[in-house]
């Protein structure tokens, strides 16, 4: 699979990157992929009501308009299969969520997402970058030692109640 990687600051149309044998195209996600990132969300949360998917794509349309709102979305044609966000911190890139569509993963557009947000992170001057996974997300761990991530903190939890 080639990859070619455009001006990682471009407008949003530009296709950043493009996975050849996938055909999987990936572009700055802008407003007009507000109502794709309210119907994920609503489905992670197990929203139904639209009254809720509106409400929730109008606080994702003001995230996405925030200044230091990163997001890249992957294309199969029209149709949006997968989408990774962060946030440019002082210097760093916190990714804030990442996912790829289960019919499209272990294709490598997991990792060719992560590359173009940091590749655009990068540009606006970030020279750090970070992200939090569960202990058995196995692929997320696996994408993130590919593009040399390190662990650097473990999260531990208890129960008080059952
Ligand atoms: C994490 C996620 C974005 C990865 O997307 P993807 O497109 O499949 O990623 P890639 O194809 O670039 O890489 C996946 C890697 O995980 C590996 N993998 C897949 N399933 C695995 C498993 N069950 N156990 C271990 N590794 C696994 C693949 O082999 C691949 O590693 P490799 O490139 O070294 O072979 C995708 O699995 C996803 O959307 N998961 C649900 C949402 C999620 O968990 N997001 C992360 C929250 S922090």
């Amino acid at each position: 699979m080639r990859e070619s990687v455009g001006k990682a600051n471009g407008g949003s149309d530009e296709i950043l990157a493009r996975a050849g044998s996938t055909g999987v195209e990936l572009r700055c996600l802008d407003a007009s992929d507000a109502g794709y990132r309210a119907r994920y969300a609503a489905e992670c949360d197990g929203v139904t009501e639209d009254a809720e998917v509106r409400r929730i794509e109008r606080r994702i349309l003001a995230c996405i308009r925030r200044s230091d709102y990163l997001g890249v979305v992957a294309l199969d044609g029209e149709r949006r299969i997968g989408h990774v966000e962060g946030d440019v911190r002082g210097t760093g890139l916190v990714i804030s969520d990442i996912y790829v569509e289960e019919a499209y993963r272990s294709m490598g557009i997991g990792k060719r997402l992560l590359e173009a947000i940091i590749a655009r992170a990068s540009w606006r001057g970030a020279t750090e970058v970070e992200f939090c996974t569960e202990a058995d997300n196995l692929p997320m761990q696996r994408v993130g030692k590919r593009l040399g991530f390190i662990l650097t903190r473990l999260h531990y939890e208890r129960r008080l109640v059952d």
